[in-house]
């Protein structure tokens, strides 16, 4: 048997249990996987709460990011066989908060051997939502790039992807997140009363790009900033995003072999700033449900 995080209903945390299952078999396509570490993401407590509709089959695994070993290999795979360690969203059949799942072989990329598990499992949704949210529209160097949600897991690896590329990087967050913001090379913009005026006097220009990691209120509050409302990407908020006269984040295929490539290079940190055993999963979960995470939350299976 296999343990596996799953909720029982459409709700809140009390809703999440930790079951048995049988292993998992890969189907053809697919690989079989065991799980070292899975990162954890708002979407994972948005799906249980109902926010993108409710049509699972129930009990529903959660979690959709992992790294870890292939141990089983379906029909028709070529390039990977059994013991490999690998990183890649999972199929959502199966969930990430498990000690084994499946993962389509053609989304897997190999884990480089300079990087833990803990940090492979933070790149195929964080870390390439930041990859394709910094691209989706082109910057220059030197031109500025405005982060909303900049202290959370894809706000400082889209920042670093900024500072890479020599763009200028301001962003908005809690006060508690400066430290962690400025070292990314980055300007935090303290949230809250005023902060329009504060960001027009770090950017009297304008900026010529907006990444929404927030949505809602605090998109349309810094929206006017953007140099032109096509420039406005959200990952948050589509609606809100389209509405202003924005973008909703497009994901591209090579956006994950590519953010992995420059993680190994250590061009960029996920910024781990708190693990858990599969067992306190509920826990991780709700470090991050509480909105005001700093950086990623990962479950590492080594962990008791
Ligand atoms: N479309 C996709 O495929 C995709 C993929 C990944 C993520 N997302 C979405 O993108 C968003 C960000 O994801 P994430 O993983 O980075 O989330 P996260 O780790 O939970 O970080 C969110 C950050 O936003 C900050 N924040 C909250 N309210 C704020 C406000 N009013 N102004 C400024 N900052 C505020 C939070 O802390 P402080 O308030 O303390 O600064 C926190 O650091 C989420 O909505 C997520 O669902 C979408």
């Amino acid at each position: 048997m296999s343990k596996v995080y799953v909720h029982n209903r459409t709700g809140g945390p009390e809703t999440q249990e930790l079951i048995d299952r049988t292993i998992p078999q890969p189907g053809p396509g697919e690989l079989g996987v065991t799980v070292h570490a899975a990162a954890v993401n708002p979407m994972d407590w948005k799906i249980r709460s109902g926010l993108f509709g409710s049509q699972r089959d129930l009990p529903a695994p959660m979690g959709r990011e992992v790294a870890g070993t292939v141990n089983g290999v379906g029909a028709g795979v070529d390039g990977f066989t059994v013991g490999d360690a690998i990183l890649g969203p999972v199929s959502p059949d199966f969930g990430g908060f498990a000690e084994d799942t499946i993962m389509v072989a053609s989304d897997a990329v190999a884990k480089p051997e300079e990087l833990s598990f803990i940090e492979a499992a933070t790149i195929p949704i964080a870390a390439a939502t930041a990859y394709d949210g910094t691209h989706q529209i082109e910057l220059t160097p030197g031109q500025t790039l405005l982060i909303t949600g900049i202290g959370g897991g894809v706000g400082l690896m889209a920042a670093q992807i900024g500072k890479v590329h020599e763009f200028r990087v301001i962003g908005t967050g809690s006060e508690s997140k400066r430290t962690i913001v400025e070292s990314t090379g980055a300007t935090l913009v303290p949230s809250g009363d005023g902060l329009l005026s504060r960001l027009r006097t770090a950017a009297p220009d304008g900026v010529d790009l907006i990444l929404d990691l927030v949505g809602g209120d605090a998109l349309r509050e810094v929206a006017e900033l953007a140099t032109s409302p096509e420039r406005i990407v959200s990952a948050a908020d589509p609606t809100t995003a389209v509405q202003l006269g924005g973008t909703a984040l497009v994901h591209t295929k090579e956006a994950l072999t590519r953010i992995t490539s420059v993680i190994e290079y250590d061009l960029v940190d996920p910024h781990i700033t708190a693990t858990f055993s599969l067992a306190r999963a509920g826990e991780a979960i709700a470090a991050v449900e509480q909105g005001h995470v700093t950086g990623k939350v990962v479950i590492d299976m080594d962990l008791l």
